[in-house]
């Protein structure tokens, strides 16, 4: 059951029941915390390790694949806590064991297991190890998706091992992909991890699965779900990855306005200012969106996808209302600084809304137009036609496509 190929066995751990993981992303079909053990003829070396509450499993896995054997190497290909979270206790049962990792990650692993004297191996792009006729050789892949994430190959077994990238949130009891019961599900978590974990690197994704690609892999050891093999889904993963992360040739401006409106004020300034920006920009994609009508998803990828965009929100208890807040919780931050934007909307009382949600764009970088339009009640026609004026100057403040 645990046998990968004839010297790489699974000393994973299944987590069928997990629904959320790392706060915000859905797990509808739980994960695996998975674990690789890699022996060759002298030495033995675990790659990964598993979430610290599945420890007493991950140790008898590791012991039983051990066959009793003391671990003399761990790698840690990427240093978060769902691949790390034993370290500090594994190393209490093997404190011989040589834990090797990226530069960056020696940072990390020493903060996450609060061990800041921990003698660590930091390994470069394109060393090796030598475990008695298997090799580990360790390719940098940084940005997939922490800075300090590496791959592994094992070149004897035609054996990559890629933590986080090509994985996914999904747990059936077997190993392989070729044994996926429900291939429709596990394609639909694929994506949603690709979408939250690797959305804001793509540029780093191509670069991942250009280092792959000459490796020659029949077996992708990923840290999450099943692992892909030549014979099933692995050239499939991998051509879903290209397509997912291929840079598309924008031919439009994409500029959309987001907004929420109670009794329909704020939307007609949301139309007025969407006149002022098709008057300077007439090919720009500058759709407009009432946020409660949407699906939330929908909305945060155009907004992620955006070149500029706009958010009118009136004002309740002092504040923007909670679908702005929704919709800019899936702000994708990495990617957003300097990305302009704007703000406009109508209030009754006090008008809050609109400066805080300044507040947060500015702590996200973006650069918020120095207007804003903000409107007691109902837009008089001089409003609107001051609205029309707003989208306008931002239009023009907007770089055109190169
Ligand atoms: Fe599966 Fe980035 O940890």
């Amino acid at each position: 059951m645990n046998k990968i190929t004839e010297s790489i066995f699974y000393t994973g751990v299944l987590n069928p029941n997990l629904r959320v993981f790392d706060i915000i992303m859905r797990t509808d079909f739980g994960t695996s915390y998975n674990s690789y053990l890699v022996k060759g003829k002298e030495k033995l070396a675990l790659v990964e390790t598993a979430h610290s509450s599945f420890f007493d499993y991950f140790i008898e896995n590791v012991k039983n694949a051990a066959g009793g054997a003391k671990i003399d190497y761990l790698i840690l290909n990427h240093c978060e806590p769902d691949h790390t979270g034993s370290v500090a206790k594994l190393l209490k049962v093997y404190p011989d064991m040589q834990i090797l990792t990226s530069a960056a990650g020696a940072i990390y692993i020493k903060q996450i297991t609060n061990l800041p004297q921990l003698e660590l191996r930091v390994v470069r792009d394109g060393e090796t190890l030598d475990l008695g006729g298997r090799t580990l050789q360790f390719i940098s892949a940084p940005f997939l998706h922490w800075p300090d994430s590496m791959f592994t190959y094992c070149p004897e077994e035609k054996a990559v091992f890629t933590c986080d990238f090509l994985g996914s949130h999904y747990c059936e009891p077997q190993l392989f992909d070729n044994k996926i019961t429900y291939k429709g599900q596990y394609l639909y978590a694929l994506k949603n991890y690709f979408d939250a974990i690797f959305g804001p690197f793509l540029p780093y994704v191509r670069k991942g699965l250009e280092k792959l690609e000459p490796l020659g892999a029949e077996y992708f050891c990923t840290s999450h779900g099943p692992v892909l093999t030549k014979g099933g889904c692995a050239a499939e993963v991998v051509s879903l990855y290209k397509e997912w992360s291929a840079q598309i040739k924008k031919t439009a401006l994409s500029i959309p306005i987001f907004y929420c409106s109670a009794y329909g004020n704020t939307e007609k300034l949301a139309k007025a200012v969407r006149e002022g920006i098709l008057s300077v920009k007439p090919a720009a994609k500058a759709a407009l969106y009432n946020i409660i009508e949407y699906d939330l998803a929908l909305l945060q990828g155009l907004l992620n996808s955006s070149d500029a965009f706009l958010i009118g929100t009136p004002t309740l208890n002092r504040d923007a209302v909670a679908p702005v807040w929704q919709l800019l919780a899936g702000f994708d931050a990495i990617n957003a600084a300097k990305r302009p934007c704007a703000l406009f909307g109508s209030f009754g009382w006090s008008g809050e809304a609109l400066p805080n949600v300044t507040a947060r764009l500015t702590g996200l970088k973006c650069a918020v137009f120095d207007k804003q339009l903000k409107v007691n009640f109902t837009p008089s026609q001089e409003e609107l036609d001051a609205a029309k004026s707003f989208g306008a100057e931002f239009a023009a403040a907007i770089a055109d496509l190169k």
